[in-house]
């Protein structure tokens, strides 16, 4: 399977931002793990980092005939982005949402998600795990 792994704003921060509740691991360790864990389910993967909601649509709209499926930590704009929500809804790729942190514990701004609803599942809390188990789940898509 080729799977599209889209981390939102901010997250090129990662090591340095809020490692109380982010961690210390880098978005570059981070995506080195998710590469690992993908080569042993068999994916290929295409990862970005983008911090502008048009940006992560274009790469959403870029990528989506090449994917079989979309790994997406939409960061902060899980919680307000209809545009992105409405992306992955148009595009029909089967989505997955992570979150490293447990949103549902976190500020009450946290605790919706726009984006939920037009994904097939959301792992949320578990720092990188979330996104390896994002990727197990993918699997069962196939
Ligand atoms: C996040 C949670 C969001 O609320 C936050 O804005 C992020 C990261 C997470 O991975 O825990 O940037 O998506």
């Amino acid at each position: 399977m080729n799977i599209l792994v889209i981390h939102g704003p901010n997250l090129h921060l990662l090591g340095r931002r809020k490692p109380e509740i982010y961690g210390r691991t880098t978005l570059a360790a981070l995506n080195a793990s998710i590469k690992r864990h993908s080569a042993k389910l068999g994916f290929k993967t295409r990862i970005f980092q983008a911090n502008g909601e048009g940006e992560i649509i274009d790469l959403l709209t870029a990528n989506s005939a090449w994917a079989d499926a979309l790994v997406i930590n939409p960061a902060a704009y899980t919680h307000y982005s209809y545009a992105i929500r409405d992306a992955i809804e148009a595009l029909g790729l089967p989505a997955v949402e992570v979150h490293l942190s447990d949103i549902s514990e976190r500020e009450p701004f946290r605790r919706t998600s726009v984006t939920k609803p037009v994904c097939r599942a959301q792992f949320k809390g578990e720092g990188a795990f979330s996104y390896f188990k994002a990727l197990d789940f993918c699997a069962g898509l196939k």
